[in-house]
């Protein structure tokens, strides 16, 4: 029998947002629905394409007309299980009881002295064989970092936070920002991208 793709719930072209992440995407396809908290959640991209697919979202970001653009969406199509806030995650401790906390290219936008309590909640804020979710910018020695970003991941540094859970994947590929260089070019960084479970296999 032949199906027809469900755009129904496509939110992302009715409002001109981005797609939403490709690892949200891959790693939905291994969650199953529960809570879910988007830390910098941006305009929602994947906060409304998780909460599309049964999740039920958190999602702070610190930017008010990010915010405001999120909430305007919810509205406009009367969403349920998504609530936001607006939060500064460099002046936040939090806690809670999800099945999937993440982090998507926002981490280099943060204070240093944030990142180690932040993955301390992100981890602590996870149920049992619950997921974390973490893609954020790198400075390397073949990659340098050229931007003023206050806060890059150094190889390997990322996965050290998560070495007594069970890491489902982690890298440090090259991508490609939006922004470009004096020369038009779109600038390159390594990556760091983690998903781990909070699985109860090391101590
Ligand atoms: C590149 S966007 C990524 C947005 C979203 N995670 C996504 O993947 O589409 C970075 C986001 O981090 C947010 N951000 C930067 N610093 C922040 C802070 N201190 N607290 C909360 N959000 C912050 C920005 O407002 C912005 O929405």
């Amino acid at each position: 029998m032949m199906t027809t793709p469900d755009t129904r719930n496509d939110l992302s072209k009715k409002y001109a947002l981005s797609a939403p992440h490709s690892e949200i995407v891959e790693a939905a396809s291994r969650i199953a629905p529960g809570k879910a908290l988007d830390l910098g959640c941006g305009n929602g991209r994947n906060s409304l394409w998780l909460n599309q697919r049964g999740f039920e979202l958190t999602a702070w970001d610190k930017n008010p007309q990010s915010i405001a653009t999120l909430n305007h969406i919810i509205e406009q199509e009367s969403l349920s299980h998504i609530s936001t806030e607006i939060k500064d995650l460099d002046s936040l401790r939090f806690n809670g009881q999800y099945q999937l906390v993440f982090s998507t290219v926002v981490m280099m936008f943060l204070q240093p002295d944030t990142i180690p309590q932040m993955i301390a909640d992100m981890q602590a804020s996870t149920v049992k064989n619950g997921y974390n979710l973490i893609v954020a910018a790198m400075d390397t020695a073949d990659y340098p970092c050229t931007l003023p970003f206050p806060f890059t991941f150094k190889s390997g540094e990322l996965s050290h936070y998560y070495r007594k859970w069970h890491i489902v994947k982690y890298n440090e590929e090259v991508g490609q920002l939006f922004k470009t260089d004096e020369n038009g070019n779109r600038i390159q960084l390594r990556f760091a991208t983690l998903l781990a479970q909070k699985a109860p296999t090391k101590n």
